[in-house]
């Protein structure tokens, strides 16, 4: 028998997670990859696996500590089958461990927040050291400088998340420790601030006025309900992206009948592979192709140095509609997959995103996005850039449309495509060029292959 070290594996990209369940306990046996905690990243719960079968010895986090790659969350034996030959001294390292059970970033809860540990998002809400002058309700007053905060782990998370300086948070809980709420207030009511005009000049805010919201009771029954976390940060990223980048929307209609009589020919050995054929790997591969011929959408701008980053591959996501919010799983090298592997692939990840299993790295690294509402309805629509891509793909329902072939109306299927890019990296001319690309290659997915 020996013992080792449960530690936490890559989290892709994740600094660190919270624990919010704990899947196993002392005496539990478990196989190797068996999920032994739930911990939640951004936008998914993700379970962390047995390194390999055994026996749990015990576990020494618990549900709200946070944890980053490499802690040791727990200790495991083994029949001595398999530990790498480090079961020795993990088990040295794991008695250290007993004596202190708090996870190491327990010990940073009572330390007082340093204003640069957040991320100074938006520029408006940490930056304003100075109260604005004239705006009557400032809900949220800064305490006294060198004051100590007091927050437990998740409540740091979420305001490094949305970028409040909890320094400048007043606390609302037993001993004026500061909550969840008291963060979504004060970000709230600094992005009110901000669109009301209140800021410092300077600070790159956006100034526009904000909307005053009327007492809605006056008008009728209203249940006010808050914000879960993950619609509050695509909240501030939608913001962000449509206030940083100069959104131009290109419209397109992509003849798609040939290419759909190809595709529901295809039904019978999707059955048989168990792989729904949609109308989504074509675009994909369309995309793909398009983003090879015209490399100029593959990029991203490093305003700050001046710089335009070329990338060598293409990673597509797809953004998928669930009942927590809108994700966007990547599909990688999509130039390098075909049509079934593409369509399994983005059924999977769809399902995963769904049942709220991706993965942090499942949800990163793309150089452009899909967004199709086809299946649903709809004529066009002008979506927003994933910043810092530079281009995002609106995909609306086909519809039969009489299209002139030079001597008599056609009846043809026509794919509606909305293109909106960012005007600073992308032409007007180049984005006709991408959406006649695509219509052409779905037109006719012979040259697909070319
Ligand atoms: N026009 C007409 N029909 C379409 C279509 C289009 N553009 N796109 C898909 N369909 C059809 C499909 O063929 C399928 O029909 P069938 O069952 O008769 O074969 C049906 O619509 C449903 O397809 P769906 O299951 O949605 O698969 P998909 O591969 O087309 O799409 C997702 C997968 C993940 C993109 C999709 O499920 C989704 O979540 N879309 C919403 C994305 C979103 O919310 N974007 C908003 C961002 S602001």
């Amino acid at each position: 028998m020996s013992e080792q070290e449960i530690r936490v594996p890559d989290l892709g990209g994740a600094d660190e997670v919270e624990v919010i369940e704990i899947l196993v306990s002392a005496g539990d046996s478990v196989a190797e990859e068996d999920p032994i905690l739930t911990v939640e990243t951004d936008k998914a719960s993700v379970e962390l696996p047995s390194p390999s079968a055994g026996k749990i010895v015990k576990i020494i986090v618990k549900v709200g500590d946070k944890i980053k790659e490499g802690d040791v969350v727990g200790m495991l034996s083994s029949d001595g089958a398999s530990s790498d030959g480090a079961s020795d001294d993990a088990s040295d390292d794991a008695s250290d461990n007993n004596s202190a059970p708090e996870p190491e970033p327990k010990a940073k809860d009572d330390a007082p927040a340093k204003s640069d540990d957040s991320a100074r998002k938006p520029a408006a809400a940490s930056d304003n050291k100075a109260k604005p002058a004239d705006t009557g309700s400032v809900t949220y007053e800064a305490p006294a400088a060198g004051s100590k905060v007091h927050a437990g782990p998740a409540v740091r998370k979420l305001a490094r998340e949305l970028g409040a300086d909890l320094a400048r948070v007043k606390g609302s809980g037993p001993k004026s420790r500061i909550i969840k709420d008291d963060v979504h207030g004060y970000v709230k009511d600094q992005l009110q601030q901000a669109q009301q005009g209140a800021v410092v000049p300077g600070t790159g805010s956006s100034g526009i006025p904000g909307v005053k919201l009327p007492d809605f009771s006056q008008f009728g029954e209203v249940e006010r309900e808050g914000m879960s976390r993950m619609m509050s940060v695509t909240a501030l990223n939608m913001h962000r992206s449509w206030l940083n980048v100069p959104h131009v929307t290109q419209f397109e209609d992509a003849d798609i009948s040939d290419m759909e009589d190809f595709r529901k020919s295809l039904k019978p050995l999707g059955e048989k592979k168990g792989v729904k054929m949609t109308p989504l790997p074509f675009m994909l591969k369309a995309c793909a192709a398009a983003l090879a011929e015209l490399p100029q959408f593959n990029v991203a701008l490093d305003m700050d140095r001046k710089e335009v980053v070329h990338k060598k591959y293409i990673h597509i996501g797809i953004a998928v509609d669930t009942p927590y919010g809108l994700m966007v799983p990547v599909i990688r090298n999509v130039d390098q997959k075909g049509l079934w592997e593409l369509a399994a692939e983005s059924a999977e990840l769809a399902q995963k995103a769904r049942d709220k299993k991706l993965k942090p790295a499942e949800m990163q690294g793309a150089c452009f996005t899909i967004t199709s509402l086809g299946g649903i309805g709809g004529t066009a629509f002008t979506p927003i850039v994933n910043t810092p891509e530079v281009a995002i793909l609106g995909v609306s329902k086909a519809a039969m449309k009489p299209v002139w072939d030079g001597k008599a109306f056609q009846p043809r299927l026509m794919l509606p495509l909305s293109l909106s890019y960012d005007h600073r990296a992308v032409n007007g001319a180049d984005a006709a060029r991408f959406t006649s690309a695509l219509a052409r290659l779905m037109g006719d997915i012979r040259t697909l292959l070319l």
